[in-house]
């Protein structure tokens, strides 16, 4: 007789683990199948349709990473476990919207994976990875269903190579896990204030005297072009005009609006160099100079930039302004979309569509320039109404330093843009996530960009309806371990920094306040401390992810808690208040931890307070009248310190280059803020325990 109740409970069972897949971004359309293929060392791939040196190679990929996810060496056997099929040959240089579909069935007895093009087996070969797991009986893919193709035709990463640069294997293994996310465009901002980043053939003053000796070869360039199209990557150049030019000025003073002398900036924000846009030498300039660059980037696309235009250079040049009356142009603006009308000639001459930021926008431009908004989905939504495609960056700024939540909920078609005509809706191609690099290096470049870049992806590739934060979260920390798989290092290098950081110190201890803090956010950095684009990133700020899990947690735990957690949370607050006794000895042994006092001190006083907080929730007690009060306010202020003297005149400049009123200044530059420009994220957690006894 088969006993009852282990029955019920594999019922129990089998409903509690109703199939989940761990794929980012979630296929359009999945369904599991009875049984599994296993995964062993006589794996074999073969290409039975179409066939290119592309897709052996992404098979042969394929294979590498297989044999790194689980060990095994692989020595192909006779029969093909997973079969590539695709009718035709992609386009020779991608295109916006090529087809990117494929299907995946994968039985006990093998894998097919179909697409019309190659392109769509490499989005295809990706999710084929993804779903590698380890079961009771060895590596295996689980029965499945796939049918897939993407929301969006523009699903991009921008990366800034002008302010710090970005060598060749860093972008080589960041087009590696964007291959891995499904993503298709890489963006290089390739000029700015701080550094002119590509060998110019035709002017070659602009990357000698603009780089610091740090630029991109054209031939480096055509092999990071070449890398990207094997993955099905598009790169498009970014040339940023007429402002955030300074680092042109110093090989071509005769492009800028005033005499300067000018230098590699070594400060972050916006500084005043502009283009002349009113002499037709800069015109000639620009027409080889972009004729040159068109040819060096194979894409359709051409980026001018267009941003942030601080019209000082243009109001104090006696001749520009002459220009203005003579030919009847009203403003700073006005004369930007002058300029942008003429570059827009050369690029189209030089066979690119033209696109810019949102500043580019004007009445006078025709409706074939693309806008990159920047500044609020608003922009992108106005365009669309007008006429132009465009494509949204606003809500996915990575160095802003928000949660993946933040970025998933942003998405290119809500707000204004859900308003608009379907018409007027396919002209929004997409989005683009930005990584600015005023404060990455190449070393923590992959801990900014990963792994909340697998969450915009998700929102570019997966249908609107994928919206749940909890499974994001959840599937986010297996792509992040997959990522890995890829070359990146966001994981693997932590440890490494921190043991740098802590020296001859407890790594433990220090390791214990890096899981709760985070980097302060949108721009609070800039004002915080003297930064110059050589001062080393190489503090704590500088090794935490942007988001902690562990603070994420607990405030939820907090949230949630009933006594059966009280225990839990007791313990977890009791090492927190406990560990800056353990951190002292770091902190006096250590240059780079030294700063960390107030922070480790902070949350030591945090944890206690939440702690005490449970004492009068346990016992049933009342805390003394005003307790919560005086508590919630004193959370406010741990771990805040004011901007030490010599770093005032330093945030004054600063704020002041940006227009802040003087007074306003001066009240910003005064207060105090977060030490060591972290926060400690634990403080909601916290709060809800107080709030709790009111
Ligand atoms: C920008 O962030 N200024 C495009």
């Amino acid at each position: 007789m088969k006993p009852i109740v282990p029955l019920l409970f594999a019922g129990v069972l089998a409903f509690a683990q109703a199939p989940q897949h761990d794929l980012m971004p979630a296929p359009a359309s999945l369904t599991f199948g009875e049984g599994r293929l296993a995964i062993d060392g006589g794996f074999r791939v073969a290409v039975t349709g179409y066939d290119e040196p592309r897709l052996r190679s992404a098979a042969a990929r394929l294979v590498e990473r297989l044999q790194r996810r689980t060990g095994i060496p692989m020595r192909p056997g006779s029969a093909a476990t997973l079969t590539l099929e695709c009718q035709r040959a992609s386009l020779p240089v991608q295109a916006v919207g090529e087809d990117e579909s494929y299907t995946l069935e994968v039985t006990s007895a093998g894998a097919r994976l179909r697409a019309p093009l190659p392109l769509g087996l490499l989005r295809g070969l990706e999710t084929f990875l993804q779903l590698v797991r380890l079961d009771a009986q060895g590596f295996a893919v689980p029965a499945v269903s796939i049918r897939d193709q993407p929301r969006f035709a523009w699903r991009g990463l921008l990366i800034d190579a002008g302010r710090h640069f970005m060598p060749l294997a860093v972008l080589k293994r960041n087009i590696d896990g964007m291959a891995a996310v499904k993503l298709n465009l890489l963006h290089l901002h390739l000029s700015d204030d701080q550094g002119f980043r590509i060998e110019s053939k035709a002017f070659p003053k602009l990357h000698q005297f603009g780089s610091n000796g740090q630029f991109y070869t054209q031939e480096q360039m055509r092999e990071i072009v070449a890398y990207a199209r094997e993955r099905g990557i598009r790169v498009i150049p970014e040339f940023d005009m007429p402002g955030h030019t300074s680092s042109w000025f110093l090989g071509h003073p005769e492009l800028a609006s005033a005499p300067g002398p000018y230098r590699v900036e070594r400060t972050w924000g916006v500084h005043y160099g502009l283009i002349d846009p009113t002499r037709e030498e800069v015109y000639q300039f620009l027409d080889r100079f972009i004729g040159d660059m068109a040819q060096l980037f194979p894409d359709a696309y051409f980026h001018i930039g267009g941003d942030e235009v601080l019209p000082r250079q243009w109001n104090e040049n006696a001749a520009i302004q002459a220009f203005l009356q003579k030919n009847g142009i009203r403003d700073a603006h006005a004369l930007q979309a002058c300029f942008n009308r003429r570059l827009l000639a050369i690029v189209t001459r030089h066979g690119k569509r033209m696109m810019g930021w949102d500043e580019i926008l004007h009445p006078d431009l025709p409706k074939d320039i693309v806008i990159h908004s920047w500044r609020g989905a608003k922009s992108l939504a106005a365009a669309a109404r007008q006429g132009y495609q465009g494509i949204l960056s606003w809500g996915y700024y990575l160095d802003l330093m928000r949660p993946a939540s933040a970025h998933y909920a942003v998405d290119p078609m809500s707000g204004e843009a859900a308003a608009l005509s379907p018409e007027e809706a396919k002209r929004i191609l997409g989005g683009e996530a930005c990584l600015w690099s005023e404060y990455v290096s190449p070393e923590i470049l992959d801990g900014r960009i990963w792994p909340r870049m697998a969450a915009i992806a998700e929102r570019f590739w997966s249908p609107a309806a994928t919206t749940d934060a909890d499974s994001m979260y959840r599937r986010l920390e297996a792509a992040s371990r997959h990522l890995e798989l890829s070359g990146l290092t966001h994981r693997s290098n932590y440890r490494p920094i921190l043991e740098r950081i802590a020296g001859p110190g407890n790594l433990a201890a220090l390791e214990t306040l890096a899981q709760v803090v985070e980097p302060l956010k949108e721009y609070a950095r800039s004002t915080a401390r003297p930064y110059y684009s050589d001062t080393p990133l190489n503090h704590l700020v500088d090794a935490v992810p942007p988001e902690s899990s562990t603070a994420r947690l607990f405030n939820r735990r907090v949230e949630r808690l009933n006594p059966a957690g009280i225990p839990g949370v007791r313990s977890t607050l009791a090492r927190w208040r406990d560990n800056h006794a353990r951190l002292l000895p770091t902190l006096e042994r250590s240059a780079l931890a030294a700063e960390l006092a107030p922070v480790s001190e902070g949350l030591s006083k945090m944890a206690a307070l939440g702690l005490e907080a449970l004492d009068y929730r346990e016992q049933g007690k009342r805390p003394p009248a005003d307790w919560v009060k005086n508590s919630l306010a004193l959370l406010d202020t741990l771990s805040l310190r004011p901007l030490p003297p010599e770093s005032q005149p330093f945030c004054m400049e600063i704020l002041t280059r940006h227009n802040r009123g003087e007074q306003q200044a001066r009240k910003t530059c005064a207060a105090p803020r977060p030490a060591a420009e972290l926060l400690i994220q634990i403080k909601p957690g916290i709060q809800t325990l107080l709030r709790a006894l009111e």
